[in-house]
């Protein structure tokens, strides 16, 4: 990566003594209260809506609230609400009754715009942030992880592909306590990764395994983080149709959200073992592709028929878990990727879903996901969705001939792979937006990597 998209300028500053502040507006407290007096304001207001307000000389942009759950929303609309109608100015942020933390990073998360390849660079404002020094702190690393995520995802398949994935990670971690470990084309050949190799042999950019630790505590097992790493899914052999292709550079968000949340955890100091693996490949059609029928044996030695050559996510994924598994033993394994079209369809394109055994695992994720306000939520794992992907001719197959209930079948095969305490985050509706909204742009969302934090920071091991 040539430069990763920048984070805005956030100083420290308290006092109402600025030109520019903006401040949560609620029905009956807090310090914009008292400037607006009692102003009637309409209805949905307190909904998400603005006004700036002229008072004693200042610009008071008073951004409407409900509760202390508004606190990211407050700091993205605000921080839209300066860039918007003024520019790169510099504007006074102040959290009042709300937690600060919180609405600082919602002002980071809401300033991202990929723009690196356009030849017109816009200048935007900067912040003066009236909270502590700490919360500032935590809220540009949450930030810059999820940059991070977005970039990789935005990033166009002629940039990130899997060679220069495997350079982008060690880069990024150079000079920081993550060591990074990338494991080349041959060297997946030679230990038996069938499934990846199967994948990314019919591009001419060939796959990759990157691996990172950061282990900063003795003798604690570390949790496992793997994420999907398609750098372009063209679908191979069942090349995808017009409509469907267009997007698919996107395909390695999970992959991306494990990079960027242990990028995060790293430079917060978390002191739990993490180790991540994201195995990186291209999908694409050539004479050397896999065909649909190709029967190839994973990591873990089951054979698998490759029934359609565009369900490769889960082949990566089922080798990379396994090896992890076998080589790391974690406490506890989570992968995420944007598996499934069908859990698109299941859950829309803003909450993603999570499948497991673990009864605790999901619950501890979704309270993570509901605290960083990234939503998943639970489906099914029962037993005879496994029934669809029975095969003739091998242990498994890698899709159904047909049917519903897609992202579970998926999760089902994956389970062929792993062992002990395991959660699969299905990620692609929120992985990637056709619009922005909140402090989510338009594209790569950098989905997970907050949850993944949050998740890390209170799993009990
Ligand atoms: N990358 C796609 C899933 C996807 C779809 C992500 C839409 C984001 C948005 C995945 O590799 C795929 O193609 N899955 C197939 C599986 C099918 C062939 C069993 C799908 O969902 O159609
Ligand atoms: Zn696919
Ligand atoms: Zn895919």
């Amino acid at each position: 990566m040539k430069m990763w998209t920048k984070l805005p300028r956030v100083v420290l500053g308290k006092g109402l003594k600025g030109r520019i502040l903006a401040l949560p507006l609620a029905k009956n407290r807090g310090r914009a209260r008292k400037m607006v007096g009692k102003t009637p304001i309409e209805k949905d207001f307190y909904k998400g809506k603005f006004r700036m307000i002229e008072y004693k000389n200042k610009i008071i942009i008073a951004v409407g609230v409900s509760g202390k759950s508004d606190a990211r929303n407050f700091g993205a609309l605000a921080w839209d609400a300066v860039n918007a109608f003024m520019g790169p100015v510099k504007f006074h942020l102040i959290p009042d009754f709300l937690p600060e933390e919180a609405v600082l990073e919602g002002a980071l998360l809401s300033s991202y715009k990929f723009s690196r390849y356009f030849s017109k660079k816009k200048e935007e404002p900067w912040i003066v942030f009236h909270g502590s020094e700490r919360a500032r702190e935590n809220a540009l690393i949450k930030a810059r992880a999820t940059f991070i995520a977005r970039d990789i995802t935005n990033e166009p398949p002629n940039a990130v592909y899997p060679e220069s994935l495997a350079e982008i990670s060690q880069k990024l971690f150079e000079e920081t306590n993550v060591e990074v470990e990338i494991h080349s084309y041959e060297w997946l050949k030679q230990n038996g990764f069938g499934g990846i190799v199967a994948v990314g042999k019919g591009s001419e950019k060939k796959p990759c395994m990157i691996v990172m630790k950061y282990l900063p505590r003795k003798s604690a097992k570390p949790v496992l983080l793997v994420g999907k790493g398609v750098t372009f899914d063209s679908g191979g052999i069942h090349l995808k149709p017009t409509g469907f292709i267009e997007t698919m550079k996107t395909d390695m968000g999970g992959g991306a959200a494990v990079i960027g949340s242990i990028y995060g955890i790293s430079k917060l100091g978390l002191r739990r073992n993490v180790v991540g693996i994201v195995p990186v490949v291209e999908n694409m059609p050539s004479g050397e592709a896999t065909k649909p029928g190709d029967v190839v044996k994973m990591f873990n030695k089951k054979t698998v028929e490759v029934w359609n050559t565009d369900a490769e996510g889960r082949l990566i994924l089922a080798d990379a878990l396994a090896y992890g598994i076998k080589k790391f033993k974690p406490d506890a394994a989570l992968d995420l990727a944007t598996l499934t079209g069908a859990c698109v369809i299941a859950l829309g394109e803003r909450v993603a879903g999570v499948m497991s055994r673990s009864g605790k695992l999901v619950e501890e994720l979704h309270s993570a996901g509901k605290k960083v306000e990234e939503e998943i939520w639970e489906l099914p794992m029962t037993g005879h969705y496994a029934e669809a992907i029975r095969s003739d001719v091998a242990d498994v197959r890698n899709c159904a001939e047909k049917g519903y209930g897609g992202a579970i079948v998926a999760a089902k095969f994956l389970e062929n792979f792993a062992r002990g305490d395991w959660a699969h985050i299905d990620m692609a509706g929120p992985g990637n937006s056709k619009s922005s909204w909140l402090w989510h742009p338009k594209g790569g969302t950098g989905f997970g990597t907050r949850l993944v934090i949050e998740w890390v920071k209170s799993h009990s091991q």
